[in-house]
């Protein structure tokens, strides 16, 4: 069959799209390039807001048409919504076929088979440990067919139970792979090329605890990993996403700052600057402790980069609650933040709570994050020019083909134009001095 899988969300989904589609082909599927032109079409749900479910039940009726018009296609859903609504989803839409969830992915050319042979539909929920079979199964073509950059999924699920997630919900509680059967993945994707890998879990640094509390300052099983696949060959730089503050110990932090090929830039989730929130967001750090870590982290790596993802308009949360929000912004000094506006989620303890912050008030607060960002960065950026960095050509630029993007080891998005006639491919690592900076991007000349 020719199958063509839509990703809603989160890195997990795309990286779980990735191994359907690997599993898919291994069984002689083939991609297609679009719903219309595919026999099998997947929606791969996400579930943390309530615009992220919006759509893919906008997309559900499309589908409708689509299966008219071919009565024969198969139509499936996996991912969050598919784990925690897949049977009322099933009962609900007729030209539904299947729904997968987070931990069955493997199933999925059995179930492609089951319903060929018209068994009827298939929900198919149940929960799994991490290392499911076709977790470390890579397609051929991960990143547009360059294989210099790959996703690799160490741990699955989440157990701190923020109040305002439904994650822990839909994708279980905390389970870890085992740390030789990662590794021994990361060495086959090196061996085939790959400069640089993308870590994955939704409480990465938790890896390895499995819903045990944060360890003392010299136990961390997630930076034993990264020691570990420090040393593969041909490995350039590591990645991670998203780690809690909460994990950050003395092991973890050193492990960051003092393994060379461990990327220097930290995504670290504040969600809030006000103490009074964080409580209520079962999220067990202050803002002077989430301070401390970023001091620790640019004490043994001063150029470390760091992002964020912020909630505003939380149930309760007053206007100086917010101004400290943006006091730990700035204090911090993001070079990204992910700003989200407060959604309840049927299910979660603050769904009981009342969403008293107007959306006008959210959108506002939303807004003023943003612009504080802006200026920050743009700030940050310019004292870049002049400076050499090292950069992953990724690929021609989107907006303007002559020229290259790529990126620094601490994520700095750099446009640089190759010499004419001089051949750049993606996964080279260059040399680009700075000329020019903006808000979103630092302009370069190859060195
Ligand atoms: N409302 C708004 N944002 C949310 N996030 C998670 N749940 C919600 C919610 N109910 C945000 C958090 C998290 C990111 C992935 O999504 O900031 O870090
Ligand atoms: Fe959700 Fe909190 Fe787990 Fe992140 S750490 S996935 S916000 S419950």
């Amino acid at each position: 069959m020719r199958f063509y899988i839509k990703t809603y969300g989160c890195q997990m989904n795309e990286r779980d799209s990735d191994s359907a589609a690997a599993l898919l082909q291994s069984e002689g599927h083939v991609p297609a390039d679009s719903e219309e032109s595919a026999d099998l079409v997947i929606l791969n749900t996400c579930s943390v807001r309530d615009q992220a479910e919006r759509k893919a039940i906008g997309k559900l009726g499309i589908m409708k048409r689509l299966k008219k018009e071919k009565p024969d296609m198969i139509f499936g859903i996996m991912g969050c919504m598919a784990q925690s609504r897949g049977a009322e989803l099933l009962q609900a839409i007729p030209h539904l076929d299947f729904s997968l969830g987070t931990d069955q992915i493997h199933r999925l050319p059995e179930i492609v088979d089951s319903i060929l042979a018209r068994r009827g539909k298939i929900l198919a929920d149940e929960r799994t440990g991490a290392d499911t079979p076709g977790i470390d199964m890579h397609r051929a073509d991960p990143d547009g067919g360059h294989g210099f950059s790959a996703f690799v999924s160490i741990m699955r699920g989440c157990s701190r139970f923020c109040s305002y997630c439904i994650v822990p919900y839909t994708r279980g509680l905390e389970r870890s792979r085992d740390a030789a059967s990662v590794e021994a993945e990361v060495r086959a994707l090196a061996d085939r090329g790959v400069r640089e890998i993308m870590l994955l879990g939704q409480n990465v640094a938790a890896f390895g605890l499995d819903n045990r509390a944060p360890a003392q300052d010299d136990v961390s099983p997630f930076a034993d990993l990264l020691e570990r696949l420090n040393g593969i060959n041909g490995l350039k730089r590591i990645r991670f996403t998203s780690p809690h503050p909460a994990y950050f110990n003395k092991k973890l932090i050193e492990a960051v700052t003092g393994l060379d090929k461990v990327c220097k830039s930290v995504h670290l989730p504040l969600q809030s600057g006000s103490d009074r929130i964080l409580r209520k967001m079962n999220r067990p750090y202050t803002a002077q402790e989430y301070l401390e870590i970023v001091r620790a982290l640019r004490a043994g790596a001063p150029e470390i980069t760091f992002s964020t993802d912020v909630i505003v308009g939380f149930p309760t949360e007053t206007e100086e609650e917010f101004e400290q929000t943006r006091e730990v912004m700035a204090r911090t000094g993001f070079d990204n933040a992910y700003i989200f506006k407060y959604s309840p989620r049927k299910g979660t303890r603050s769904a009981q709570w009342e969403d008293d912050v107007p959306v006008e008030e959210k959108e506002r607060r939303n807004q003023v994050l943003l612009a504080d960002l802006e200026r920050d960065v743009r700030k940050r950026n310019a004292a870049l020019v002049g400076r050499t960095f090292e950069v992953l050509a990724e690929g021609p630029s989107k907006r303007n083909p002559d020229r290259w993007q790529g990126r620094t080891d601490t994520f700095k998005n750099v446009v640089f134009t190759p010499a004419p006639g001089s051949a750049v491919t993606p996964g080279d690592f260059l040399n680009v001095r700075i000329v020019r900076s903006t808000a979103m991007t630092l302009y370069g000349e190859l060195v």
